[in-house]
């Protein structure tokens, strides 16, 4: 029975059954089901409803009575404030487990759809330091811990801060002294920036305030180059100090981190954080290289690239594969973006066509086609879910295979109706919300059947995951 103890109803002895599809642990409680937050299948505990719907509940873990053979310690000191990561705690096969799980879910209970096969998953052999971009903000206004707080002493360093937003916390940063998704290289020069920044007196961006110098530090790692890329991003300078910061802090990084093959300083003047006014190579090239599949990749400074350099290879290789183009196939690839899926699968075919939304992301196709000599892929900027995009896309030599890799909100109608009419023998239905996916791959089961899906892992720690389907026309 729910007690109750001031305003807080707590629900005793909760077992918890299952974890779901955004991460959050699912427990009964007569009937209603509860979401609990940092909760592990196995667990037994007491619940804090924080909020209360008619069918289900949203909680928070109140007391753990009986911990779950499946946790394990999470290495990561900032875990469970830190929003970056939060299946730490949970076993790293049982984490692939209720993936899959999930997946399947959506599939066969949500969408209804009877698949072919579920192939077992690709699984990332690295668990930690597998991401090649990491991008830390400054602040003024730094997440102070329990224990800091508790001290009652004064905080030197509490308006300066950098590392990572805590989860639904815009304007306060917590300080990442080691994050385990990077390398520990990326770590070295994270807190070297921070502390010199500190030291000579640099002020951080105040997100509401509008004032401050420091901004952005960016961390790219290229595998093929074991090469680092760091980007500063700053305010407009406005004094000498300032300046030779930025020029100090490059000298520095280039002692400490001998592969540090890239230097940047880029300028956001703007209010709004993602922007990027200029930037200036201050040290090294002005791009790293990665190589997936044959295909040499250049990564500018704010170019999209997948963000797991160990999966890379298996991932777009796999894709490529289950394409099964044949040597006079003519492939689409819808929301191509930098080319990583359209380069490698122009070995197979007669051509590509990428067509994709965001001009940057096309310009760096192109520019990678040309890099690698490959003629016979055609890239083109287009809103797919724009006004003109039927029309734009009905210009094309009809497909034998189309590759989709869309965003998490998936497909817009216009491309299943041009995907149910298009005469194509498969489409490869890749995506990292399998939840869109199964809705989709419902509307497409008029014309195709869901031949197979396979999971790959390339967001080990969180709940993340890839999703490639295999659809074939029924003839
Ligand atoms: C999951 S990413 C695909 C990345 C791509 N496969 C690659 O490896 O670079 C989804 C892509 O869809 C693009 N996109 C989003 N909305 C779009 C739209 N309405 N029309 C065309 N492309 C869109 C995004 O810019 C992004 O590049």
């Amino acid at each position: 029975m729910p007690s109750k103890r001031k305003k807080d109803i707590i629900i005793r002895d909760l077992s918890i059954e299952a974890i779901g599809f955004e991460g959050v642990a699912v427990g009964r409680h007569e009937e209603i089901v509860c979401f609990v937050k940092g909760a592990v299948p196995g667990d037994v505990i007491d619940a804090k409803v924080k909020r209360k719907k008619k069918k289900y509940y949203e909680c928070r873990v109140e007391q753990i009575h009986e911990f779950s053979a499946d946790r394990v310690e999470p290495p990561c000191s900032h875990f469970g404030v830190c929003g970056g990561c939060t299946w730490q705690q949970l076993d790293y096969d049982k984490q692939l487990f209720w993936k899959r799980r999930n997946i399947e879910d959506l599939f066969r209970r949500i969408a209804k759809i009877e698949v072919g096969e579920y192939l077992p998953y690709l699984f990332s052999e690295y668990k930690y330091g597998y991401r090649n971009k990491m991008e830390f903000s400054f602040s003024a206004n730094r997440w102070l811990t329990d224990e800091e707080i508790a001290k009652d002493d004064e905080i030197s360093d509490k308006y300066f801060a950098l590392g990572l937003h805590l989860p639904g916390r815009f304007d306060k940063i917590l300080n990442i002294e080691n994050c385990y998704l990077q390398q520990n290289a990326a770590n070295i020069i994270l807190n070297e920036v921070r502390t010199q920044g500190y030291a000579v007196g640099m002020s951080a961006y105040h997100v509401t305030k509008h004032h401050g110098f420091l901004r952005h530090l960016t961390i790219r790692y290229s595998l093929a180059q074991d090469a680092f890329m760091v980007i500063l991003t700053t305010a407009e300078i406005t004094n000498d100090s300032e300046m030779k910061f930025v020029n100090d802090i490059c000298r520095r990084l280039i002692e400490i981190i001998p592969n540090m093959k890239s230097f940047v300083h880029a300028l956001n003047i703007s209010h709004n954080a993602v922007m990027i006014d200029s930037y200036k190579i201050l040290h090294g090239d002005e791009y790293l290289v990665e190589s997936v599949c044959g295909v040499d990749f250049r990564i500018s400074p704010f170019s999209f690239f997948q963000t797991n350099s160990y999966m890379l290879n298996p991932f777009i290789g796999k894709i490529v594969e289950s394409a099964a183009i044949r040597p006079d196939d003519i492939v689409w690839d819808l929301y191509c973006g930098t080319g990583s899926i359209s380069l490698p699968a122009s070995k197979s075919a007669k051509s590509v066509f990428g067509l994709e939304l965001s001009e940057s992301s096309i310009a760096d196709a192109k520019a990678n086609a040309e890099f690698n000599g490959i003629e016979n892929c055609v890239f083109s900027v287009i809103d797919l879910h724009g006004k003109n995009a039927t029309e734009s896309i009905s210009q094309l030599p009809s497909p034998d295979v189309i590759i989709v890799d869309p965003p998490r909100a998936g497909i817009a109608q216009n491309i299943i109706d041009i995907l149910l009419n298009s005469d194509c023998r498969r489409i490869v239905y890749v995506s990292c919300n399998p939840a869109t996916q199964a809705r989709d791959c419902a509307l497409l089961t008029e014309k195709y059947k869901v031949t197979s899906i396979l999971p790959v892992d390339m967001f080990p720690q969180t709940y993340h995951i890839e999703s490639i389907a295999i659809l074939d026309r029924i003839q």
